[in-house]
């Protein structure tokens, strides 16, 4: 079967990276070479190095050959970076800054972060099923700004000896405004509820934060229900009762461990995709924009075949939607994954006590499988 328009061509950056990252990656090499054979796809893949294997190849986290790549590719897909062997690199050549300088070049602003507990996985959660079955939460997490990026961050030696860390954390009206718009319109494609976290009773940022996001929400999406929770709160709150939220909106460094949160309610880590999204272009209406897992490179299982390929398939459904426009194909390969789980395959991290746990592989193929066939039952 093939598609009834041809799809237009674009250029992907394949970053598998470290870990697991490879093997991940190849289950979603097999189902872009499927597509593409099918006419549904047509994709161009270059594939190069980032993290600890860039610094192996280059002395450097990403090359800056790499970076050339990813700054003119339609998008990005990024493994995953890191493990022990790197431990004692130099700080500024360590795998994740390779990670965070395809952030922050690409400008890659908004990073989506959905958390979806799919009913036959309620009971994998470390929470009570009913607590999480049908959870659909979508976290926005500001990726470019905040602590991660804040000057000054250094060691300094003070006059009599000690040491003292810096990392600063800062936030501009514009890189508030940008990122709550971005959750604002996410909302009304979804329940159109928005819950704003930080923490303006200890932080001035937190304070702006809070203001700017109030500002935008009456300047433009007032019809988007909005609440704000200090972001310990908000921790809590994704606990206690996860399903009272939609959108959570929230700045780089909370963002980064509240999405861990979510994601080990959805059951497993190895289930959550993100997607990472800079400014439209005003001519082209393109953003630039990055996908990737966000379970990190689990070296403690690499190369063993029981990484679980799930998160980095829905984040390629991700790029097929957000960047390449084939938002009924992404709506397939989740459908996809979806009877995978109803029909009881399963790798390790979710299988539980009474499934055996299929590898990497196997996973992967049967992943290919239910997507021909949801695509011909059409
Ligand atoms: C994430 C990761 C990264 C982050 C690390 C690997 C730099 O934890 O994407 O959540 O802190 O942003
Ligand atoms: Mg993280």
């Amino acid at each position: 079967m093939t598609a009834s328009s041809a799809p237009a061509r674009s250029n992907i950056l394949v970053l598998p990276g470290d870990g697991i990252g490879p093997e991940a990656m190849a289950e979603v090499d097999k189902i872009i070479a499927w597509t593409n054979a099918q006419g549904l796809t047509a994709i161009e893949t270059e594939v190069d190095l980032v993290g600890g294997a860039a610094y192996d190849a280059h002395k450097a986290a990403i090359s800056d050959a790499a970076m050339d790549k990813a700054l003119t590719a339609d998008a990005v897909l990024f493994g995953a970076v890191g493990g022990p062997q790197w431990d004692g690199v130099p700080y500024d050549a360590r795998p994740e800054a390779g990670l965070l300088r395809l952030r922050k070049d690409l400008a890659l602003f908004a990073n989506l972060r959905p958390a979806i507990c799919y009913p036959a996985l309620a009971s994998a959660s470390s929470l009570k099923p009913e607590l999480v079955e049908g959870l659909d939460i979508l976290i926005v997490r500001e990726l470019t700004g905040g602590v991660y990026f804040g000057e000054p961050k250094e060691v300094v030696t003070l006059e009599n000896g000690e040491q003292r860390g810096v990392d600063t954390q800062v936030y501009t009206t514009n890189e508030i405004e940008r990122i709550a718009a971005v959750a604002f319109e996410l909302a009304r494609t979804r329940s159109n509820q928005v819950c704003s976290m930080e923490k303006n009773n200890v932080m001035r940022s937190g304070v702006l934060w809070k203001q700017v996001v109030t500002a935008t929400h009456a300047k433009a999406y007032s019809d988007v229900e909005l609440s704000h929770m200090l972001a310990d709160a908000g921790g809590m709150q994704l606990v206690r009762a996860p399903k009272q939220f939609d959108v959570i909106v929230t700045d780089n460094l909370f963002g980064d461990m509240l999405s861990d949160v979510a994601a080990m309610l959805t059951g497993s880590l190895g289930m959550l995709p993100s997607a990472s999204l800079g400014a439209e272009d005003p001519e082209t209406g393109k953003r630039k924009a990055m996908y990737e897992p966000v379970h990190g490179s689990a070296p403690d299982i690499a190369g063993q075949g029981k990484a679980n390929p799930i998160a980095m398939v829905a984040s390629f459904a991700m790029m097929l939607r957000y960047s390449l426009g084939l938002g009924d194909l992404a709506t397939q390969v989740e459908a996809a994954i979806a009877n995978v789980f109803d029909q009881g395959i399963r790798t390790g991290d979710i299988a539980g006590s009474d499934i055996t746990p299929v590898s990497t592989s196997q996973m992967g193929d049967a992943l290919l499988a239910e997507l021909q066939r949801v695509i011909e039952a059409g």
